[in-house]
């Protein structure tokens, strides 16, 4: 099915634009990943994935009508060109939800966390979107139908309309709609994320060629949905009993089960750099010391750790750059 379509069913019979929307969303990790898809038009997963959100990481998205007569999107300030990648992106999405409204818009958003270097921005990025358009084009989405729209945008955004503990149902049904996340509503206060900035340059193989790469050609990628599913059980009990060992554990595994398969792809995938294997063997070398941290990656070479806040002091020590999330602190 198109996105158009299934969009359709879910616009007023006429769409009337406001003054304005304003959203903020956060980013998220995600702690048992998201990777291959089983429909590319729509962002429909291969498996279900389990994230933790950014607090106050993420984008901050305003949209208004154009005073230009043509569409403008302006990123961190910088108007983009009518015909880069990132404007085209936007400017699609933002055509299935002004049903038959020629107005042009302007798109204006800022980011606090770099854009596209694995740090999901495009989860923030079109979740914010999404949020923002509902506003302007008042559609009274529910959080669920905004769940499933940002998905359309990039499937991580799905994730992004919820805060805390988040969960992506893979969703059966050919159109998508039950392809969403729901938040699990399970806080863990003394939950830490450290982010270990390696670099902040863009990826060169986004996520979107990364996952359709490994689909089409690591023999490897047969194991993913398997280890996503026994993952997630895991994370579930984990999360159920704050038992954080086993979050760390299974956290770090289904990443690095989830770079193995890039690795073996064709031609290889691999987003880390030596400053990357550096911290994964910090991280392996203070927990042989006794320190409980986990570290998660995603599609670039920048490390998460997880950890808790009472190691919080250890763990600034030992990488004095370390910028600390607490998700679930106001
Ligand atoms: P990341 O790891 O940052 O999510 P991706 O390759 O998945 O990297 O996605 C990067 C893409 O996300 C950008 O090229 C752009 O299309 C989209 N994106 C990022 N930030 C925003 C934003 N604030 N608003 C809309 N789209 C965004
Ligand atoms: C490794 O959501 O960025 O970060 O749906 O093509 O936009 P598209 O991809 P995207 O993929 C994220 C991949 C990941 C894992 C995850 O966030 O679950
Ligand atoms: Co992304």
């Amino acid at each position: 099915m198109r996105k158009i379509d299934v969009v359709k069913g879910l616009l007023p019979a006429t769409v009337v634009a406001g003054e304005r929307g304003e959203a903020f969303a956060p980013s998220n990790i995600a702690l048992c990943k998201y990777w291959g898809k089983r429909d590319r038009e729509l962002n429909l997963p291969i498996n279900a994935s389990l994230s933790v959100s950014l607090a106050h990481l993420g984008s901050h998205t305003i949209v208004t009508e154009s005073d230009t007569g043509a569409d403008r999107v302006v990123l961190n300030g910088i108007e983009q060109s009518t015909d880069s990648k990132f404007a085209r992106k936007v400017v699609e999405f933002v055509s299935l939800f002004r049903g038959d409204l020629q107005q042009p818009v302007l798109v204006s958003t800022e980011n606090n966390i770099p854009t596209a270097a694995g740090l999901a921005s495009s989860a923030s990025g079109f979740a914010a979107l999404m949020l923002a358009l509902n506003q302007f084009y008042n559609l009274n989405l529910t959080d669920i139908e905004l769940s499933a729209c940002a998905r359309m945008g990039s499937g991580s955004a799905s994730r992004s309309i919820f805060t805390g503990f988040v969960e992506w149902q893979m969703g059966h049904r050919d159109d998508g709609m039950d392809s969403h996340a729901i938040v699990l509503d399970k806080p863990w206060p003394d939950l830490r994320i450290g982010l270990v900035k390696v670099t902040t340059a863009e990826k060169k193989v986004d996520s979107r060629a990364g996952m359709q790469r490994t689909v089409e050609s690591a023999h490897l990628y047969q194991s993913w949905p398997l280890q996503a599913a026994a993952d997630l059980e895991k994370l579930h009990l984990a999360i159920g009993q704050q038992d954080f060992m086993l979050l760390g554990e299974t956290a770090e595994q289904n990443a690095l089960s989830m770079h193995a398969t890039m690795i073996a792809s064709w031609p290889p995938l691999l987003y880390w750099q030596p400053e990357s294997v550096a911290a994964m063997h910090k991280v392996w070398d203070l927990r042989a010391q006794g320190l409980q941290v986990y570290f998660t990656m995603d599609a670039g070479p920048n490390i998460k750790l997880l950890f808790q806040q009472q190691d919080e002091a250890a763990l600034l020590e030992a990488f004095p750059e370390l910028e600390v999330v607490a998700p679930f602190s106001s």
